[in-house]
């Protein structure tokens, strides 16, 4: 496979194309942002844990029947990934309240749902990425109603797996974000990644914030948080 040239920059991640037309290459930032790219830094060494965690869990997400992007791992920071057309809503899911749940409904931070949530933003930076339900996603044309249905039940079931699969590790799963792409034929995979940038963590036992938002908080040991995530999972 060979790289090609720069498809897209994102705020947390650079797209090459490469010399087969189904395959893109992804490659890690250590930028971070946040508060919509308005608030600038780095995390050293988070493009590194970010790549080789995401592939870790998409591996392990295959074989729980969620289909992902994921291709290979090329080094560090590089992996190829199938090129898909993303779907244009971000996916979160929620275990406990925190952060823009808590502020919208008043609950407060650490409140544990009755039941998993799931809600949608419309993958728009100019509006700032606003809260949109299913019926705006068929007015708009931006998903059909059965792709919902695959992309709910895949979310839920991410959910389920990574719930567990992290609390062996001491890890609270409180939130995360999930985007979903679509493969020329239609079929719809788990792409983007998952990692303590898209991902609440925090330690089972403390309650600590092993996640971004040390960083979009100012609370300070934003790097130890992520090596402290890539040592328990990944033994390192
Ligand atoms: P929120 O509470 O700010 O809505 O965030 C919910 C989850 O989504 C949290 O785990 C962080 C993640 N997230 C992203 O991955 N990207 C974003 O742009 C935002 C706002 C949140
Ligand atoms: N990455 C997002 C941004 O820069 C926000 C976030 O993760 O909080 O807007």
């Amino acid at each position: 496979m060979v790289k090609a040239e720069q498809m897209y920059e994102g705020k947390a991640k650079k797209v090459f194309a490469t010399d087969d037309p189904n395959i893109c290459i992804v490659s890690y930032k250590d930028d971070a942002t946040a508060l919509d790219g308005l608030k600038k830094g780095t995390i050293t060494g988070k493009g590194v844990i970010n790549n080789r965690l995401t592939n870790h869990l998409m591996k392990l997400l295959e074989k729980e029947g969620v289909p992902t992007h994921f291709v290979e791992e090329l080094n560090d920071r590089e992996t190829a990934v199938k090129r898909v057309t993303i779907v244009p809503l971000e996916v979160i899911i929620r275990n406990v309240a925190a952060g823009s749940f808590s502020k919208r409904f008043g609950v407060e931070e650490g409140v544990v749902l009755k039941t998993p949530s799931l809600e949608f933003s419309y993958k728009n930076d100019d509006l700032h990425d606003p809260m949109i339900n299913e019926y705006h996603i068929y007015a708009l044309g931006l998903a059909t109603k059965e792709e919902i249905a695959t992309i709910t039940n895949y979310a839920f079931k991410v959910n389920d797996f990574l719930k567990e699969y992290l609390l062996g590790f001491g890890i609270e799963l409180i939130d995360f974000k999930l985007e979903f792409g679509k493969l020329p034929d239609g079929t719809i995979v788990l792409a983007d990644e998952i990692s303590p940038d898209t991902c609440r963590f925090w330690d089972a036992k403390t309650h600590e914030k092993l996640d971004k938002d040390r960083f979009r908080r100012d609370m300070g040991g934003v790097e130890d948080a992520y090596n402290e995530i890539m040592r328990r999972i990944l033994g390192e």
